[in-house]
């Protein structure tokens, strides 16, 4: 089976792997369970000074990349692997990356990652390319670096042998549209805090009903959104159940009365 591929283009490719280079991404690097290249956008630059940004049309700050530097890249990493690979733009105007975006990608054949820098990049080769925009939280990055690895870390964790623990996968945060429930190791109190008691009983029901209230308890208070969305059954925000495993989503109470 050919591993996972990811091409990032970038104007720094000394910034990969960096921290993927690290713990499971690392040792799944190292292994070939999924293949990173970074592709250098200067080296598509044809004038003598090597330049890859020019001064936006219609004035104002900061440069824009050219985007028949960034055509030639994106062509190169597409010669460069499976072109089945889908070609994301990291921007802060993209859809907002999500376990569901990235448990997508994670089962294709890899990604094309563009990274913009100084204004972004000349919206006719985001066009002309298809791209799909996507971005990584309402912030702004100064370089879409911090986001490819952002976005490559959580895609290479879900491929097959990364995690050693496949449950952990299922029971974690965004898994099924509630975040996780509270984490206790020994000692058993610390600084006269003690774990809760239920997790010290060995009653795996009780622990598990504990978990599952917890957890909705923590998403309730801190992500209305998410709450929200799995009340009104939204797609993919099926609860797992006490072993992690995902029940059908909440039928919508609303439609339930009308039938
Ligand atoms: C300074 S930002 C450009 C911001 C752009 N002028 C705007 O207002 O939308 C430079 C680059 O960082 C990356 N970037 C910044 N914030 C990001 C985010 N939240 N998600 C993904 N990429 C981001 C993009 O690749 C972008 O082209």
């Amino acid at each position: 089976m050919t591993a996972w591929h990811a091409s990032v283009l970038t104007l720094f490719p000394e910034m990969f792997p960096g921290p993927l280079g690290f713990s499971l991404a690392g040792r799944a690097l190292r292994e070939g369970r999924w293949r990173l290249e970074a592709i250098d956008i200067r080296a598509f630059a044809t004038d003598r000074h090597r330049s890859v940004d020019d001064a936006p049309f219609g004035g104002g700050a900061g440069m824009v990349l050219r985007p028949d530097v960034v055509d030639a890249a994106v062509a190169a990493a597409l010669a460069g692997g499976d072109p089945a690979r889908p070609l994301i733009y990291l921007t802060p105007r993209g859809a907002l990356l999500d376990q569901a975006m990235v448990r997508e990608l994670a089962a294709g054949p890899g990604c094309i990652l563009l990274c913009g820098r100084y204004e972004g990049v000349d919206q006719r080769v985001i066009e002309a390319r298809g791209m799909r925009e996507v971005s990584i939280g309402d912030y702004v990055l100064s370089g879409g670096e911090p986001a490819a690895l952002a976005l490559l870390d959580a895609c290479v964790r879900l491929l097959p042998g990364v995690m050693g623990e496949a449950a952990s996968a299922e029971e974690e945060s965004h898994a099924a549209g509630l975040l996780e429930y509270p984490h206790y190791t020994r000692p058993a109190e610390w600084q006269g805090r003690r774990v809760p008691e239920v997790l010290l009983s060995g009653h795996h029901a009780e622990v598990a009903r504990w978990r599952r209230a917890e957890a909705e308890r923590i998403t309730r208070e801190r992500r209305p959104d998410l709450w929200a969305k799995r009340a009104a059954g939204g797609g993919a925000t099926a609860a797992p159940d006490c072993h992690g495993r995902a029940e059908p989503p909440k039928r919508d109470a609303r439609k339930d009365h009308e039938r």
